[in-house]
């Protein structure tokens, strides 16, 4: 399961180029590639037809959080289990510093909850509920940490929304840094009139969750986000991009010369509004979907694939918050503002992408792995060690095969859900083999390493050169 291996005669998917060859791992690291022949005592693994990816980087997961009175249903354990599963070798949770709270015991926190526990490599993310001088004091020494990239959250109002004034302070020391801000763009305090509105109408089906959070709400955010770092030229990204209106605000906010990287998510490229359903429905499926921002119209979902294509989007995530339907997503059955927010999507993020984006003739395999892996490789930290298939690099290896068919179905996923949203879906190409920093742990499609041998990752500080 160790050692040497000759991956033999596949497709390597470098940004720009594919070329047939075989990669040969030493260890835990890619010592060759090209056109190889076997060295005694090596093993080798016919690749034939199959496709070398670079391992997946997943930049937006919320594994065991406590949200909204209960705690997502996959803990690292399980959410780690399911992104090897799927393909993904590297994942950067939320680490979260709720009100009143240290940074430093946010992350203490959440080394506690992953730390010999995760299968796959991994790293944190800052979320901030709040700023002040306390944390203003803080922000170097977790950067120096590894800890190079936080999110502030522009929605839910008396939770952990925060405003300007806060968000100009945390960029300006983030900039002073040259760290970056990851920011969760709707209008909270809009959003909780709409809320309340409907609730008073006795509105309480999962249906208006989608109404209380228009897409205008994502547009204005990502304009006054704008419009804030427009006096600082921080470093700001957006996370879950979900509209054709926000994405055209962001283009709006290049042209006046602010850069802006964007994530977007499968559910905004796949899921559209009409599974919420009908206004009078009395079938609670819809809390299935009921996640922020809202799953949006298939004109959004064009335009965001779009995005995606030509560069005007940069990385994907799932935002993956799982919660059972069944005694979690219940929780608001008398009223949608009490569903816990969120859905699972960590183990098929890769094979998603790729036989709806590759296989449906969307994106090239080149930009898929960019969006997959090597962008958020670069822009999180972690390039060239992750997010390249390169001599000296981590042998973080996947091996897809394009030519598989099969369909999506929650029994056969590790997900630790009692449902997927993805269910039933028609798929074409499939994740075959994985490696870990040269340990082959997933082979024709089943986990043979079970071990948590995952490694925490200090990351290095942005690089912004990328599309
Ligand atoms: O509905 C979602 N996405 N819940 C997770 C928290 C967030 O907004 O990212
Ligand atoms: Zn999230």
């Amino acid at each position: 399961m160790e050692g040497t291996y000759l991956l033999k005669d596949g497709f390597i998917v470098l940004p720009e180029e594919t070329s047939r060859g075989s990669i040969r791992i030493k260890g835990q690291t890619i010592e060759a590639m090209g056109d190889l022949d076997p060295l005694p005592g090596e093993k080798v693994i016919d690749c034939h037809d199959c496709y070398f990816l670079p391992g997946g980087i997943e930049t937006h997961t919320h594994l065991q959080l406590e949200s909204m009175g209960t705690v997502t249903a996959d803990d690292f354990a399980t959410g780690t289990r399911a992104a090897l599963a799927g393909g993904t070798t590297t994942v950067i949770d939320f680490a979260t510093q709720f009100h009143g709270e240290s940074m430093a015991r946010g992350l203490e926190r959440w080394h506690e909850k992953a730390d010999g526990n995760c299968a796959i490599d991994y790293g944190f993310h800052m979320a901030l509920t709040e700023w002040n001088d306390k944390l203003r004091a803080e922000m170097e020494e977790v950067v120096a940490g590894g800890v190079s990239s936080f999110k502030m959250y522009m929605a839910y109002k008396d939770n952990m929304m925060v405003q300007e004034d806060q968000i100009y302070q945390a960029l300006e020391e983030s900039k002073r840094l040259g760290a970056t801000i990851g920011f969760h763009c709707e209008n909270g305090l809009l959003i909780d009139v709409l809320v309340r509105r409907e609730r008073a109408l006795g509105h309480l089906s999962p249906y208006y969750h989608q109404l209380t959070r228009p897409d205008e709400l994502e547009e204005e955010a990502i304009v006054r986000l704008g419009a804030v770092n427009s006096l600082l030229h921080a470093n700001h990204h957006i996370v879950h991009l979900s509209t054709a209106k926000g994405l055209s605000a962001i283009q709006r906010t290049r042209e006046r010369g602010i850069r802006v990287i964007v994530e977007t998510c499968p559910q905004y490229l796949l899921l559209d509004a009409s599974l919420y359903g009908r206004p009078t429905s009395q079938d609670f499926e819809a809390a299935k979907y009921i996640m922020s921002p809202p799953l949006r119209s298939r004109r959004d979902q064009e335009a965001i694939w779009q995005g995606l294509a030509s560069g005007d989007i940069q990385f994907i995530g799932t935002d993956h918050c799982s919660f059972n339907y069944k005694g979690q997503k219940e929780m608001g059955r008398d009223d949608f503002s009490k569903i816990p927010n969120g859905a699972p999507g960590i183990e098929l993020r890769m094979a998603l992408l790729y036989s709806y984006g590759v296989a449906r003739g969307r994106m090239d395999i080149n930009r898929y792995s960019v969006v997959t892996s090597t962008n958020a490789a670069k822009y999180f930290g972690l390039y060239p060690q992750k997010g390249i298939l390169q001599v000296g690099s981590d042998a973080d290896i996947v091996v897809l095969n394009p030519q598989a068919e099969w369909t999506v179905t929650q029994a056969d996923l590790q997900e630790n859900c009692d449902y997927t949203p993805y269910e039933g879906f028609p798929m074409k190409g499939k994740i075959r083999d994985v490696f870990l920093r040269g340990r082959h742990k997933l082979a024709s499609g089943k986990i043979v390493i079970d071990e948590a041998d995952g490694r925490y990752l200090e990351r290095g500080l942005p690089d912004l050169d990328i599309r």
